[in-house]
């Protein structure tokens, strides 16, 4: 019989007696008994750091989960990782998501623990676990959280960060003073909990529950709420029973699994972070996911939840409408109903009894009656992304869909700060601002994507362009912002090829993004072109070195 509980992951001492003696004999020194350590040891992941103030309400969550793990008959062992607070973390916190995933997989695999929860939540947090829990040999659930509750401003309904971008570019575009901008600064997060739109904490907490990782109706109660409480007892409870069943993350993290998840990223019009973070969950979990598989799905996913910023609500809206559970009842007749998760139940055992969404209600549509056409998010080649790009069609412009103009080259995110913010920049809105070295290798792949409106053009008005990068953007960005072109600048792709004035046309209908220059051209720069330098040592160096490009998850290639 294999090991379990405390006696699992033993010191390498050369005597296994001697290694488990001494482990109880620091167990003791910690108040625990023979009976105690004979149960189910289930190891509780808590991310609490005052850098990250999303997770301000961890504590109380982490205590109902050591509850409800107390309940079902197991012994609680909580552990410490680290915590990616998204606005706390120079260059982003993409930087370490890698870094949270291979320290949460090797506790996981040297601690001893029958079974593991993985609290997170903030944007990079989920992913990581998520990447971690592929690869576990012991059974693993999340839980997160929970969304922030809206506040208020003169009447508006206020909610990070959608509102955040708003209100800034309203500021920089002369409409607010300094007192209103502080006055909204501290209305915009107004609880503990993560951002309450439908950005890429959202997405991901709604995304892990359809992939049947976290239990039923977890993604959406509001951070301070009992339900939110009550789901982590739970959670904490089903943990002991999967730690005797085992049921591993393997054998939920299927091909069907992410199918169902990629329907309810769509339907979301969720954040884009989701495709990279998907492509990674998927590769650790040896599921064949590609880029074209996020447009397939996308092209028959109509937009069914009315979020910003793909729609006008937040989070408890979409709470009180049901959740993911109501969403995937909306989409059952296209999902994979007999997949089952941690629940332990199928599907669509689970929706039997979910009613769809109601004639009262207008949060969540049904197919029939959808917010907007099918295509919220979807994937472009052509020659300024080979390898592929990925825009979010449902928080762009109508108009800008289709556009050509000439090119405007920032060589950083530093250098475009710099530009946009010079009322004297030559520029005009048919421009196109391509910003480059910022991927995974030149910079980490910050959320840098969503480039601002270049300041004198805010000033007259003109609240959209069409911008063209190797970055990321939040979740909660909006604008016509064609993002993660691959391969990236940095390793010789062609946004390093792109000189201020040549003609850029973006076709999302037909699934291009293309540099109007000929070959000729483009081989006598590539011969001038030079690779930037890499960073000089520690975990950045080691990153640069070894991720994947954004079209395969930006994960380390070892991992
Ligand atoms: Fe933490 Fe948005 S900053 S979820």
């Amino acid at each position: 019989m294999s090991a379990h509980g405390m006696s699992r992951n033993l010191v390498s001492y050369g005597d296994a007696g001697f290694s488990r003696f001494l482990r109880n004999a620091f167990l003791a020194a910690a108040g625990y008994g023979t009976e105690e350590l004979s149960r189910p040891v289930v190891g509780i992941a808590d991310l609490s750091s005052d850098y990250n103030p999303c997770h301000r309400q961890m504590g109380e969550l982490v205590e109902n989960v050591k509850r409800g793990v107390l309940a079902a008959g197991g012994i609680p062992f909580v552990f410490p990782t680290t915590s990616l607070g998204e606005s706390f973390l120079n260059p982003t916190a993409m930087l370490y998501r890698n870094m949270l995933a291979m320290e949460t997989e090797e506790l996981i695999r040297a601690q001893p623990m029958d079974a593991a929860v993985l609290l997170g939540g903030c944007d990079k947090t989920v992913p990581a676990q998520l990447m971690a829990a592929a690869v576990s040999d012991i059974p693993v659930i999340l839980d997160v959280v929970g969304p922030m509750l809206t506040s208020s401003w003169r009447g508006e309904r206020l909610g990070a960060c959608t509102d955040c971008r708003r209100f800034w570019a309203r500021y920089r575009a002369g409409d607010l003073n300094e007192d209103e901008i502080g006055d909204v600064e501290v209305n915009l997060a107004s609880t503990s909990g993560t951002c309450m739109v439908m950005g890429t904490a959202s997405t991901m907490a709604s995304v892990t529950e359809a992939l049947g990782m976290m239990l039923p109706g977890g993604a959406t109660p509001p951070s301070p709420s009992g339900e939110r409480l009550r789901h982590g007892t739970a959670t904490g409870h089903r943990a002991v029973e999967l730690a005797r069943e085992p049921v591993l993350p393997r054998d939920i993290l299927t091909a069907e699994a992410f199918e169902n998840a990629l329907h309810v990223l769509a339907a979301l019009g969720g954040s884009t972070n989701a495709v990279v973070h998907l492509l990674a969950v998927a590769r650790r979990a040896r599921v064949a996911l590609t880029l074209d598989d996020f447009d397939r799905v996308s092209r028959e996913t109509p937009l069914l939840v009315d979020l910003k910023p793909s729609g006008t609500r937040y989070m408890e809206d979409f709470h009180r409408a049901g959740g993911v559970r109501v969403l995937l009842k909306s989409l059952e007749a296209v999902l994979h109903i007999d997949h089952v998760g941690v629940a332990g139940r199928p599907l669509g055992e689970q929706l039997a009894d979910v009613a769809p969404p109601a004639g009262w209600q207008d949060v969540i549509r049904t197919t029939g009656n959808p917010l907007g056409p099918p295509g919220a998010l979807a994937v472009l080649r052509g020659s300024l992304a080979p390898g592929g790009a990925v825009i979010k069609a449902s928080a762009a412009s109508p108009e800008l869909l289709t556009h050509e103009g000439p090119a405007l080259v920032f060589d950083s995110p530093e250098d475009a700060a710099r530009r946009l913010a010079d009322p004297d920049l030559d520029v005009s809105e048919d421009h196109v601002l391509v910003l480059r070295n910022a991927g995974p290798v030149a910079a980490g792949m910050p959320e840098a994507g969503s480039l601002p409106i270049p300041k004198r053009l805010a000033a007259a008005g003109v609240r959209d362009m069409v911008r063209v990068s190797d970055a990321r953007m939040s979740g909660t960005s909006y604008g016509t912002v064609v993002l993660h072109c691959t391969p990236e600048s940095a390793v010789g792709g062609p946004l390093g090829l792109v000189r201020d004035g040549d003609r850029v046309r973006l076709d999302v209908p037909a699934r291009r993004v293309d540099l109007l220059v000929d070959a000729e051209e483009l081989g006598r720069r590539r011969e001038l072109w030079r690779a930037p330098e890499l960073p000089v040592r520690g975990w950045r160096r080691l990153y640069a070195e070894t991720v994947l490009p954004a079209s395969l998850g930006a994960d380390l290639d070892f991992l």
